[in-house]
């Protein structure tokens, strides 16, 4: 193939104008579901009602028996941390590379996070590291299927149970992703789904956890949800509470939910073009010299996306991850350095980022720290090195939008630009 010269060059560029995916969050069906409630002059529902059909449609569409609609993701996490009894005194095991949301409410408990190593094969914890970091404070696990990538979940299941702790996903990313054909977010005690704007399926702001157990649903309810503890499944776990709760009120609004129910109905579809694409991008980049591709593991179905993510090797590929990255801007193709990576877009990777790194928490009022470890309230002593096969991952990871509504051809082209950057930068020419 004749690769020409490199637009940052002075060359064509392989596409001719940056690429712009359309696919549309909000459909005349969304503006629809939304201006129906407001012809009914629903502004609020405290259960029931749309809320109670959307929480049954997610429950059935994971596989698991209850389902509850939140606020948005971060209210999903800290309702399951504070029902699997993570507080004072505990641990819970994350990974260092995720979005903050992850492992913020884990500080509301006035619990410690441990950041475990990922795996290269999935960018999602590895399980081997995990068990390594196990204590007796330990007190749950959190696997995040981060831009819908699947780990084995029956590992993380095993382990779990063998050291008698809960597991908790955050598949904010992988919405309709399984593993072995069971569905992502059915595999934890708790699964936790953001529903935010950029989410696959999305109300704006939105969330839902879902779990098999009455108990663990009950204890979120209490939490976060006045006026339904006294009815539902809630009778039984809290005798004679009333229906007040713990006073988070971590209620879903229900515009956002007629919005994502819009989504979900939508949702095969976006899945099925995002896996087409990255397919496709996979099958120009399989091979080519300093470029990883990241394949879904056998018996893992990815799905939800956000990102599609590859990895640069620099010294095979001659040249440094952003200097790639530059040079396939410059010919028009949508590919940056790693979001979560990104010092310029977040804190980077979370065992280094200043919260838990020097900020005095104790200072503020609340529960950001353990009263019981007052010795790690100015950080948690991580350092550069500590993680560092998540710090090599990460500092060679690049990325590009999780196309859905561009053709086939497109998608082709963004893999052949990255192609023809790399066989530039193979032979030594930037
Ligand atoms: C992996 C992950 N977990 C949790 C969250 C938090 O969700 P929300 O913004 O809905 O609170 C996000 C949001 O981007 C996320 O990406």
């Amino acid at each position: 193939m004749d690769f020409g010269k490199l637009a940052c060059s002075g060359g064509t560029p392989v596409l001719m104008e940056p690429i712009r995916d359309g696919w549309h969050q909000i459909t005349d069906l969304e503006k629809q579901a939304v201006m129906d409630l407001m012809d009914h002059g629903v502004l609020s529902v405290s259960k029931g009602g749309i809320v109670g059909e959307f929480e049954e449609e997610c429950a059935q569409f994971i596989g698991t028996r209850f389902g509850l609609a939140c606020c948005n993701g971060t209210s999903t996490l800290h309702s399951a941390y504070v029902a699997v009894g993570v507080g004072p005194g505990t641990e819970v095991i994350v990974p260092a590379y995720t979005w903050h949301a992850t492992v913020t409410p884990i500080l509301h408990c006035s619990a410690t996070p441990v950041f475990a190593e990922i795996d290269p094969a999935t960018l999602c914890l590895d399980p081997a590291d995990v068990e390594r970091r196990i204590t007796e404070r330990t007190r749950a696990i959190t696997v995040v299927q981060v831009w819908g990538n699947v780990p084995d979940m029956d590992r993380f299941r095993d382990l779990a149970d063998r050291h008698g702790l809960a597991l908790i996903e955050d598949a904010s990313h992988a919405h309709g992703a399984t593993w072995q054909g069971k569905r992502i977010g059915s595999f934890g005690d708790i699964g936790c789904f953001s529903m935010q704007g950029g989410k696959a399926v999305s109300g704006g702001e939105l969330g839902m956890v879902v779990t098999d157990s009455a108990e663990l649903f009950d204890r979120m309810l209490l939490l976060g949800h006045f006026g339904r503890i006294d009815e539902g499944q809630a009778g039984p776990t809290f005798p004679g509470i009333g229906d007040m709760s713990l006073g988070a009120k971590y209620r879903a609004h229900p515009y956002a939910i007629a919005v994502a129910r819009c989504g979900l109905s939508r949702l095969a579809e976006l899945n099925r073009l995002r896996t087409r694409n990255y397919a496709i991008l996979n099958d120009v980049l399989r091979g080519v010299k300093g470029i990883q591709t990241v394949d879904p593991i056998p018996g893992a179905e990815r799905a939800g996306y956000l990102e599609f993510k590859f990895l640069v090797q620099p010294e095979l590929l001659g040249g440094t991850r952003d200097e790639f990255a530059q040079a396939c801007q410059a010919e028009n193709a949508p590919v940056n350095v790693d979001r979560y990576s990104d010092l310029n877009f977040t804190y980077g990777l979370l065992h280094l980022a200043p919260l838990y790194n020097g900020f005095d928490r104790g200072d503020m009022g609340g529960c950001f720290h353990d009263p019981e470890r007052p010795e790690l309230r100015n950080g948690l002593g991580y350092k550069q090195g500590d993680l560092p096969v998540t710090e090599d991952i990460c500092s060679r990871m690049i990325g590009t939008p999780a196309f859905a509504d561009v053709p086939e051809d497109t998608v082709e082209r963004v893999g052949l630009a990255m192609r023809k950057v790399a066989h530039h930068m193979n032979q030594g020419k930037k």
